[in-house]
Order: C-alpha cells, then structure tokens, then sequence
C-alpha cells in the first residue's frame, strides 16, 4: 500500500484515499499552480520564497490563496512524518464547476492539494536534448500546464536525454524543469528573467551564493552559440540542486573540459544551498 501523506481542502490523509471531481478545473483545464519545496534534515530551504512565488503564479491566474493556510499546512506535513529528506509538493487550483465551461465563475472555492516525498538530493548528472521552446509566452507562471514540457521532455527521452534545454527564436530560455547556466570564456551565464522563464527559486539562490563567494553571473540573452561553446552546463532546480550536463545531443562540441571555476562553484554551491 502506498503510504504517502497528503492534505487536500485541509483534511490530512494517504494520497490513495483523496478523492477528487472530473471537474475540478485543475482536472479539465489545468487550472491552477503548484510549487516544489524542498526540505533538508526537516528544515524546508527558502520557504518564504517558494510562498512569494506561489502567490505570484495564483495571483497572476486571479487566484487570491489563504497563504498561512498553505504554509502551515506544508510545515505541518514535514513535522508530522518520519521523513527527514525530501520535498513537498503542492497545487492550488480553481475549483470545481458545475459544468464544464472555459469562462469561471467568481465565487470557486479554490482546492488546495499537497503531498510529501522522500527524495535524495545527491548528484546527478544529465544529458539533454537541445529543442526549440514549443511553450506558452508566459513562463514565469509556475502553472501545473505543462504539456509542451511533457511532450518535448518525453521525446528527449526516447533519445536517452532525460533533460531537454530550449531556446526561443535562437536564445537559450530553460530545461524542461529547470534553469540554466554555463561557463563561456570563465564567465558563469545564465539567461535572464523575463517571460520565457520560470523565476527558479535555486537560480536566484546559486546566483546569490556565488556572489557572496566573489563569483559574479552574467544574467543576459544568450544564443544557442554561446550555450554550445561553454566549457560547462548545469542545470539548478529545488530537486536536482546544481546537476551538470555531461552530454547535449546532436550537437558537437567539448563540455567535458576540466574547470577550476567549475569545482569552485560546486563547493560553495553545496555549502550555500545546503547549509
Ligand atoms: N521544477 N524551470 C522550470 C520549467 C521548472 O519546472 C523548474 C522547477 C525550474 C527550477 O525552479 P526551482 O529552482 O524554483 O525549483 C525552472 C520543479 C522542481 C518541478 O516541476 O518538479
């Protein structure tokens, strides 16, 4: 038996047991947000972030969520069970209708589902499949609509990539689940905000932990030349921490090359996201 805690309208129980309605708008439409928030030794890792941009992403889809009512509720299913590693997932959606209808009534009760996972954050490695960005022009929504990335991921996948990195009219934008940097000309890259890119919690944090170790980033547009002449890849997301990329298909280039910076930025990336 699956023994997964979950809450859903604030009830606490196994995930098998939750039960909800085929219209539920997070069901017909993928009406809603989610965030990933990860916890080590019990202790979630920029909580308060994760809560900002799960207001953001609601707010911009005109969902106003009780936020205490999240936080406490993600807090209480860390507390309340053994596992000591992992992450929390959780989604706000719109609500249910009473018939299906692309126009949403006013007055919804939004549904707020959780549930926690074990998970261990060791290194990973990846290789991935460069791809033309088939995404929506507004990706700093952390909407649980995420069919392109499905589709492209799972593509990527039949070809041995368990990753994918886009670019959108020939810049680089994001992996399929999350940010990207490199090393170009021992300059640390990484795209900058804007539309195209989910404002990753662990981007802003690696950008900030390098900072404070007199290591600067370059946030600007960069093109898929660029990607493909740096020295190293990573890619930084709350379950993967800073994972490189050993390989990116079909393309020929080096990123193999030994790097000082690199090992630089894996040390005090661990004893920044990990501390
Ligand atoms: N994904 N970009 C995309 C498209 C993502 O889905 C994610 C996270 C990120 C990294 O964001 P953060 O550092 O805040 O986790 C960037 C989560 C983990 C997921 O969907 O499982």
């Amino acid at each position: 038996m699956d023994q997964t805690r979950a809450v859903f309208q604030g009830k606490f129980d196994l995930l098998e047991n939750i039960k909800i309605s085929p219209l539920s708008r997070g069901y017909t439409f993928s009406d809603g947000v989610y965030e990933v928030v990860p916890f080590l030794n019990k202790t979630p890792i920029a909580f308060d972030d994760h809560i900002k941009r799960l207001k953001n992403s609601a707010s911009a889809l005109n969902i106003f969520p009780d936020l205490s009512k999240v936080s406490s509720e993600i807090s209480a299913l860390i507390d309340a069970n053994e596992i000591v590693n992992g992450y929390v997932y959780y989604q706000i959606s719109r609500g249910q209708d009473l018939t299906r209808n692309h126009l949403y009534e006013s007055n919804l009760e939004p549904e707020y589902f959780g549930y926690i996972k074990n998970h261990d954050f060791h290194d990973q490695q990846f290789k991935v499949l460069l791809c033309d960005d088939i995404r929506w022009n507004r990706c700093d929504i952390k909407s649980i609509s995420l069919l392109p990335n499905i589709l492209m991921m799972n593509d990527a996948a039949s070809k041995g990539c368990k990753e994918i990195i886009m670019h959108k009219e020939g810049l680089v934008t994001e992996a399929g689940a999350s940010n990207v940097f490199f090393i170009m000309d021992e300059n640390i890259c990484t795209p900058k905000l804007n539309n195209n890119i989910l404002p990753g919690i662990t981007r802003s944090m690696t950008i900030e932990i390098f900072k404070k170790n007199g290591i600067d980033v370059l946030e600007e547009d960069f093109q898929v030349k660029h990607l493909l002449s740096a020295s190293k890849i990573w890619l930084t997301s709350s379950t993967k921490g800073m994972a490189e990329v050993f390989d990116i298909l079909s393309q020929e280039h080096n990123i193999k090359e030994e790097s000082l910076l690199y090992d630089k930025c894996v040390s005090v990336f661990k004893k920044g996201f990990f501390n």
